[in-house]
């Protein structure tokens, strides 16, 4: 939520934001800004509602020259989407600019004490407090900025991802973090990059430091980075390495990162699943369930926390752990666990999994699990983000940068770590046979190449998609393990063509539900060959039998569904465990040509961000 970059050295720091901000918009795109200083020592800052491409143009006639600079996406939280309300924010005198991730609770108190002692406020956002508190006491205690930054920042409740700089001190960054993400690049001419995320810094170095909360950084041309917490004591994080290639980060000729991302699962899975599984000996190595055997196998009970698409993920993990390691599994939105005093045994192992690493809900159920004594296990994608370094241990999903707001590569991505650790577990509390073992294992190294078959669906799904685009309302059913494959397709629909969808477990449908059908409500049913297959038959019939036209996706050569189905997509037959991996597929699909037909913008879907850093 909300994107931030800078940068200090020596090139021109304009094309190096531009081309961040471009990388970081993804995270919020209702306004973007930005901040430089020019030789002359003069702080020029622009910003804009829109798009960063509508920045670029207000840019263009403008003095962009100077090597220093910050800038901002923003993702509005506070006040509407504005050139006024947009980031950077200026002090009261015009010397500091700052941006800010996150958001500040007690921005009102701040605001109306600084109110009453003169100051004026430009905006109606949480963050200018920011800076026009950071400048005020700077101004009345005669401190250098970083000591103000540090007395302001002790006066601030919330969460804070920030970078301010000072046009007495051009040579500058100042930047801090708490519970919002920060990555500082280290360039090899001595340069600093910062960003959100590492995807704007990449393309420059590949040497990061991850901000801890409470970190303040200092970011000085020919200097070391020098960071410091509030105190002022001196902080020592590790540089790390990362591992993003600039492809990854492009959209590699495809028109939508969505659509490079579904088409990209096959050898995302293979990539998950690489130096894990070990096809000379048909077993499977997790790192994690090695160092912390004991833990994980004497487990009594999972819970497993997440949002969205990542909660949907662990729908089907919670079955397939039940049923291959028999222990039971509880799957929580994180949002109602944080605030719900659930009960928590040390006993207990709690499985947070998020795509980015920074769901603030997410991270503040892990808290939770840890203050109550429970061993808590991430399931991420993004290298050293904030979950994975609160969890005691966990497991990377490996699919590579996702770009699209609608997940869709991580969400097999997860999938896929939930099989091989329900795997791995059931071998090590010896509740699944050898075969069984076996046969899960040979199926689940056929799922990229059987992801790739299902990816042939997507010309039908093309030439199917601009019947749905009338609709309404939409429905989609599925059983077993394609119960949560329903939700997540309706999701994905919700989200990106913004048509309402639910989806639902097919046989509660006569329960409420399907007082809704008739003619005008498309119904997507998924009917693969399962095991609730029969029953999934009757539960079409009785759409069909109230006017409703069902879309199904069917598992090759299927004769039976043709007959009575408007329309089919076949999928390759998989266990059932696995059509998960595979459903999912046409239902991205169908989405994504569903929101192009009605030419929305598929990457960048109205009222959301990638990242939700806010609760
Ligand atoms: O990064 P996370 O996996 O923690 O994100 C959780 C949700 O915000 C995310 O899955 C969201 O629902 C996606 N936009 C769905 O496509």
């Amino acid at each position: 939520m909300c994107g931030i970059v800078g940068y200090i050295g020596t090139k021109n720091a304009y094309p190096i934001l531009m081309e961040g901000l471009k990388r970081l918009e993804y995270r919020g795109y209702d306004s973007a800004g930005i901040a430089m200083i020019d030789e002359q020592g003069k702080l020029n800052i622009y910003k804009t509602k829109g798009k960063v491409a509508d920045l670029e143009s207000f840019c263009a006639e403008k003095d962009t020259t100077g090597h220093v600079g910050i800038a901002h996406t923003r993702w509005a939280t506070h006040g509407e989407p504005s050139s006024i309300n947009a980031h950077p924010h200026y002090s009261s005198s015009g010397r500091l600019a700052l941006i800010h991730n996150g958001i500040i609770e007690n921005f009102i108190t701040i605001k109306e004490k600084l109110v009453a002692r003169g100051i004026q406020f430009k905006s109606v956002t949480d963050s200018e407090v920011l800076v026009q508190l950071i400048e005020y006491i700077m101004l009345n205690n005669k401190l250098e900025l970083l000591e103000a930054v540090q007395v302001a920042l002790h006066q601030v409740i919330g969460a804070y991802a920030i970078a301010i700089l000072d046009r007495e001190h051009p040579q500058t960054i100042i930047c801090a973090r708490q519970s919002s993400p920060l990555v500082i690049g280290l360039g090899d001419d001595d340069a600093f990059y910062l960003a959100s995320d590492a995807s704007p810094i990449a393309e420059y170095t590949d040497k990061v430091v991850y901000l801890n909360d409470g970190d303040i950084a200092v970011l000085q041309l020919g200097k070391e980075l020098n960071v410091v917490n509030m105190e002022n004591e001196t902080q020592h994080p590790k540089v790390r390495q990362i591992d993003v290639t600039l492809g990854q980060l492009e959209k590699g000729g495809f028109p939508y990162f969505m659509l490079k991302e579904i088409f990209e699962q096959p050898n995302c899975i293979r990539d998950c699943m690489r130096g894990r599984i070990h096809t000379e000996e048909n077993s499977i190595t997790l790192s994690a369930v090695i160092d912390y055997r004991e833990k994980l196998v004497n487990a009594s009970r999972i819970i497993i926390v997440a949002c969205g698409t990542s909660w949907h993920a662990g729908l089907i993990g919670k079955q397939i752990i039940e049923d291959l390691c028999r222990v039971p599994v509880e799957v929580e939105y994180a949002s109602e666990f944080r605030y719900r005093n659930p009960i928590i045994y040390p006993n207990d192992i709690v499985i947070a999994i998020s795509q980015s690493g920074e769901t603030a809900d997410t991270l503040a159920a892990i808290e939770l699990a840890r203050n109550s004594g429970a061993f808590v296990f991430g399931i991420c994608n993004v290298i050293g983000a904030s979950i994975p370094r609160r969890t005691q241990t966990g497991i990377y999903i490996h699919v590579g940068p996702e770009i699209g707001v609608a997940s869709t590569k991580a969400f097999t991505g997860q999938v896929t770590v939930l099989s091989m650790l329900a795997l791995c577990l059931a071998k090590e509390r010896h509740t699944i046979s050898a075969n069984k073992y076996q046969k899960i294992l040979n199926e689940l190294m056929r799922i990229p190449e059987k992801m790739e078959q299902a990816l042939e669906t997507n010309e039908q799904i093309e030439h199917l998609a601009p019947i749905f685009t009338y609709a309404k309302n939409c429905l989609y059913l599925g059983r077993g393990y394609n119960y949560p494959v329903a939700l997540e397709g309706a999701l994905k629909l919700k989200e990106i063509s913004y048509i309402h969808a639910e989806g639902y477990p097919a046989a509660e449908m006569k329960h409420g539900p399907i007082a809704l059908i008739d003619s005008e409500m498309p119904v997507f049913v998924i009917a693969t060959h399962d095991s609730l297959y029969e029953k999934v038959i009757s539960n079409i019939q009785e759409v069909r039998a109230r006017g409703g036209r069902v879309t199904a996706l069917v598992t090759e050569g299927d004769e039976r569904i043709k007959q009575f189905a408007n329309h089919v997509i076949e999928l390759p037959d998989t266990l059932d465990c696995f059509q998960p991996l595979l459903a999912s597929i046409p239902l991205q699909l169908l989405a994504y040509h569903i929101a192009v037909c009605k030419g929305k913008d598929v990457d960048r879907p109205r009222n959301l961000a990638k990242s939700v850093t806010v609760e």
